[in-house]
């Protein structure tokens, strides 16, 4: 696996690697990678020739008071996790390197960006825009691989490669879950043994609205409060929102019948885990 720790060298390297026509496929992370960031690599394989991913700690996607100092930093086990998936090249750059000193320019996703993660971390999407935007010019993939996890950020980043003309495929992959139900994140490392065991209920939660919304139920409002009721059975876990939203433009709806994004965040004692699940739209 080539691995790129400047810019310039990711540009030059995905360059030679794109000779002759081949696709590149781009897996952007955080590192500290888990099942859930290897999904989206096979997802690449499959659809690539090339796979390119990235590993950067973004620190202008992290708000004054969040985790960026304290953000699990695992190289040397992603490198060989990367290797042995078959990733061709890994871009792994400096905060430095990324944000030399004098850079101004950004990608402001405008309101979109003000709705759920983003109503509480303010600033966030506006930093994975641009973070995002920028690894896009530097690799050029033709397709670009993310989790559904995130369900914002796919609908910011959707946005954005509309709204800028990028030319390149947005491949969203679904959720890998723990047995119990709960999505893996890179944060899940930070939950105590209790903790762990209390944050199923976001994933919980998720299912029972989803029974209700097999069983027929296209009432967001019932759905909302299935979702708030089930959160509720854990009197320690402090909300941030659980929502019914359009999937593309994160605001609220009244009935989910042409489909709709359930969403919950939610702080498990000092973690804050987010969940989301799709409803198809019905037959
Ligand atoms: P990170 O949190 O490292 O996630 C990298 C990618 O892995 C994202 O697209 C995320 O949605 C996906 N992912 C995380 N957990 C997953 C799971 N359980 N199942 C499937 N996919 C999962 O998201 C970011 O980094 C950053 O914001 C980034 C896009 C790299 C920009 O800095």
């Amino acid at each position: 696996m080539l691995l790129c720790l400047t810019p310039a060298e990711m540009q030059a390297a995905c360059r030679s690697l794109r000779a002759s026509g081949r696709t590149i496929g781009l897996v952007p992370t955080m590192g500290a990678l888990h099942a859930g960031h290897l999904s989206l690599v096979a997802a690449a394989q499959g659809q690539c020739d090339i796979v390119a991913a990235s590993i950067f700690v973004n620190p202008t996607q992290f708000g004054p008071t969040e985790d960026y100092a304290a953000y699990p930093r695992t190289f040397d086990e992603d490198f060989q996790k990367l290797a042995a998936a078959g990733v061709h090249a890994l871009f792994a750059p400096s905060a430095e390197g990324m944000y030399p000193p004098g850079t101004t320019t950004s990608v402001d996703p405008g309101e979109l960006g003000n709705r759920l993660d983003g109503a509480s971390r303010p600033g966030h999407f506006r930093g994975v825009a641009t973070i995002v935007a920028r690894l896009f010019h530097i690799v050029q993939p033709d397709r670009a691989y993310f989790g559904q996890k995130d369900a914002a950020q796919i609908a910011v980043l959707r946005r954005m490669v509309r709204d800028l003309n990028f030319p390149i495929h947005l491949v969203a992959c679904p959720i890998v879950r723990e047995p119990d139900g709960l999505a893996l994140s890179s944060r899940n490392r930070y939950l105590s043994i209790d903790e762990r065991r209390r944050a199923g209920v976001l994933s919980r939660a998720l299912a029972t609205a989803e029974s209700l919304a097999h069983n027929g139920e296209t009432s967001a409002e019932v759905l909302r409060a299935a979702l708030l009721a089930t959160l509720a059975t854990d009197p320690l876990l402090r909300l941030d929102y659980a929502a019914v939203v359009d999937p593309d433009t994160l605001l609220p709806l009244a009935e989910t019948s042409h489909g709709a994004l359930l969403a919950v965040a939610a702080w498990i004692g000092g973690t804050r885990l987010i969940d989301n699940l799709l409803l198809p739209p019905r037959a």
